[in-house]
């Protein structure tokens, strides 16, 4: 008898669409992680598709715009199969580590423009705001977004790095289906309002950098082993002894990761999974591979369930952390809680 081995699905918020429950984060596709291989990009696309993994998450700010293009011959071969997510409003330029936010009527309306072009799409899925900002109420940036959904350019809509008490504002003026925000073995800050607020709404949460980029797996111990304009070396727990103490958190995580014949990355993304079902909420968690067999791997763990006891010796791992997760942490909503 040959395993099923396509995933599960799930609903992407109250009245959203029906989705695997892994997406594919594609934006180490065209940036931030070192070289890419094209052709196996292509190939953990297809992959992803053939796992039912439907949720496929790209931004205008990914390599500014080439992520998008990028994607447009496997949205026009796929476009009815996929729940296309893209975002707005983080602003690049040529320095590659500046970041504006702009969300503003006139900057949504060529942003939404832009991505259905690049995208070679007449529809996004899901538009996220890619970040908030406060000088900018929600009346204006969410209810431009509202008016694309009347026009039919955009499906649902969503949030990312947004507290509890905004995701609620912002909800006031049209519902979200999904808020995306960091969420991981390291990254927990957004259990403080956001998870709450989004189970109470009926809104999805898809945890991004839920591999903590990587780190969680294994795959690299410190930025030195990074290759150079790797994103990653800015970060503040991949550098000098936050590193090294952050490696050694990992410990329980290989450990608990040989008892289940799986792999850190797997035993990361069960736990995620379950840590959803703790708050009472839909969790479509977007890992970011660029390898068809990192894929399956990674698929393969949403039919791992961790034990008590194992989620009981994962919980202290979080607060343990040495360094913020961001080089400038005023870009994320942990900021507008402290
Ligand atoms: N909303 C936001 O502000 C925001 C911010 C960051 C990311 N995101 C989204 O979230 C997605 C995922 O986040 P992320 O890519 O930053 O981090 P991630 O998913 O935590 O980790 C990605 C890294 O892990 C590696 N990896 C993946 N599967 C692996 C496995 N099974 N074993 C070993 N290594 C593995 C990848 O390398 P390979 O590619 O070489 O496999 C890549 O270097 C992004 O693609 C993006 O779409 C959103």
């Amino acid at each position: 008898m040959t395993q099923n081995t396509t995933i599960e699905q799930v609903e992407l918020g109250k009245g959203g669409p029906l989705v695997g429950i892994q997406g594919l984060g594609c934006m180490g596709m065209s940036e931030f992680y070192g070289e890419t291989d094209e052709a196996a990009a292509r190939a953990t696309l297809e992959a992803a598709l053939a796992a039912g993994v439907t949720l496929i998450d790209t931004a205008d700010a990914y390599g500014r715009g080439r992520n998008e293009e990028f994607l447009a011959p496997f949205v026009a071969a796929h476009r009815e199969e996929i729940t296309l997510a893209t975002k707005f409003g983080l602003v690049r330029s040529d320095d590659p580590r500046h970041r504006g936010i702009r969300n503003d009527r006139a900057y949504i309306r060529q942003a939404v423009e832009d991505s259905l072009r690049r995208l070679g799409t007449d529809v996004i899925d899901l538009y996220y705001m890619h970040r908030y900002d406060p000088a900018v109420p929600f009346a204006e940036s969410v209810g431009e977004m509202a008016q694309l959904v009347q026009e039919g350019k955009v499906r649902h809509l969503g949030l990312s790095e947004v507290t509890g008490a905004e995701l609620r504002e912002a909800y006031a003026v049209h519902p979200i289906a999904a808020v995306q925000s960091e969420w991981s073995l390291f990254s927990r800050d957004v259990e403080r309002s956001a998870v709450p607020a989004a189970a109470e709404l009926g809104v999805a949460f898809v945890p991004y950098s839920p591999l903590g980029r990587g780190f969680l797996t294994g795959t690299f111990a410190s930025a030195e082993e990074l290759s150079e304009g790797d994103f990653r070396a800015q970060q503040p727990r991949f550098t000098g002894d936050n590193a090294k103490a952050n490696r050694a958190l990992l410990e329980p995580v290989r450990e608990i990761a040989k008892a289940h014949g799986a792999t850190p990355a797997q035993i990361a993304l069960a736990w995620a999974q379950q840590r959803a079902q703790v708050h009472g909420l839909p969790v479509v968690p977007i890992p970011g591979t660029r390898k068809p067999e990192r894929l399956a791997e990674n698929t393969a763990a949403t039919r791992i369930t961790l034990a008590e006891q194992e989620l009981a010796a994962l919980e202290p791992l979080a607060a343990g952390v040495a360094g913020d997760r961001y080089p400038n942490m005023a870009f994320t909503s942990a900021a507008r809680e402290a």
